[in-house]
């Protein structure tokens, strides 16, 4: 039986809702599908206000830009993530000032992050890595002693909560994304929200090409002009409604991917207890939303054999994000491999298994005896 590492769920009322979309002879963005899932998605979460963008990376790019990211600025993130985090910022100019990992969840080491504060740092980008929120009381505590922003990137945490609150609740702003690689799927989507209510006027100009049009709109203009600096941050109503489908659903979703995570976590966590490899911790305060699960290794050669060894069984496990800081393009803006060790050894060791709604109904068996005798043969 062949197994992905990741695979499209459909909850089977996709078509329906895109094909009313279709007939409503409105596309574009900001029309009713949209409006129905930002309400969804308030009334679930309690987000601030909620842009839905054509992608996390545009929810990322206009957060960058709401936050007058400019030539100048340093924003702290950590190495370990995607090329959209950072791109976000150097974009517009900034400087990215990396900052090492916790390796018991692969977030930003907040411990870390004060000694990297200067007279140029602004932001604050950290990431809820596999959906495993980060440690948001102790960053915005950072972010108001030194009057820093906060932009969440919650990429991968749709639905994850901390300490009860929804990630993308309680930073500045937050990235969403709806990729077909996440749990709730528009093909390509996110969004941003806005938890600082006197942003939202200026995001809403942001979102619309640097115009007014949400004031002709809402009848306050007949006219609308340029206003402000933006860009097409706006997702059509066509996947809006396909994103609807899958919001709607979000907690049968959700329970399905939880019996993946719970699987994974009885194989992986009798391996942890004999100091074989390390899992994520989850602590009390965590809700995850089951996005991803990984598994760090003792040594390179065991990760290369588990993996190589899955791959024979027709089981694609992944690594994990290669370290911005060593990339070829973190090199050329002068960073060093030896900048980060702790980083570039935790991601050197880590798999992400595959993981995928679909999963939990056929194949999630298959997958724990088959990993369960590699672990067998590399460790016993
Ligand atoms: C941490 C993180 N940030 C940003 C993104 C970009 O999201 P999108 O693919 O929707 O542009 C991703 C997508 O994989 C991600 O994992």
């Amino acid at each position: 039986m062949k197994i992905p590492f990741n695979k499209v769920y459909n909850t089977g009322e996709e078509e329906k809702y895109v094909l009313e979309s279709i007939r409503s002879g409105s596309h574009c963005g900001n029309h009713s599908f949209c409006r129905k899932v930002i309400d969804i998605m308030q009334k679930k979460h309690g987000f601030g206000e909620i842009f839905l963008t054509p992608s996390g990376t545009a929810a990322l790019e206009m957060g960058a830009v709401l936050a007058d990211i400019g030539p100048g600025d340093e924003v702290i993130l950590p190495s370990f993530t995607f090329s959209s985090t950072v791109n976000a910022i150097i974009l517009f100019g900034a400087k990215p000032i990396f900052c090492e990992v916790d390796p018991s969840t692969m977030n930003i080491d907040v411990m870390k992050i004060e000694e990297l504060i200067t007279s140029k740092t602004k932001m604050i980008l950290p990431i809820d890595y596999a959906g495993l929120p980060c440690d948001m009381d102790k960053i915005m505590a950072l972010a108001n002693k030194y009057s820093l922003i906060v932009m969440q990137d919650c990429a991968q945490s749709y639905g994850s909560y901390y300490k009860g609150k929804a990630c993308g609740t309680q930073p500045h702003i937050a990235a969403f994304s709806f990729h077909e690689t996440k749990n709730y799927n528009a093909g390509e989507g996110g969004a941003l929200v806005v938890n600082v209510e006197r942003w939202v006027e200026r995001a809403h100009f942001l979102q619309e090409k640097g115009t007014d049009r949400r004031l002709v709109l809402s009848g306050v203009k007949s006219k609308y002009s340029w206003v402000d600096k933006g860009s097409s941050y706006l997702l059509s109503d066509v996947l809006a409604a396909m994103l609807y489908a899958q919001l709607k659903n979000e907690d049968i979703i959700k329970s399905k991917r939880g019996l993946i995570t719970k699987a994974y976590q009885k194989l992986f966590t009798s391996f942890a207890n004999l100091g074989k490899l390390s899992i994520f911790q989850v602590q009390e305060h965590h809700e995850l939303n089951h996005h991803a699960f990984w598994v760090i290794f003792d040594t390179i050669d065991n990760k290369e054999e588990f993996m190589s060894k899955l791959r024979e069984k027709e089981i694609a496990a992944y690594i994990g994000y290669l370290p911005l800081h060593s990339s070829p393009k973190g090199i050329e803006l002068g960073y060093k491999v030896e900048d980060l060790p702790l980083t570039e050894d935790v991601a050197n060791r880590l798999v992400r298994l595959p993981f995928y709604t679909g999963l939990a109904d056929s194949g999630l068996d298959h997958c724990i005896n088959s990993m369960s005798q590699v672990l067998n043969k590399i460790y016993n």
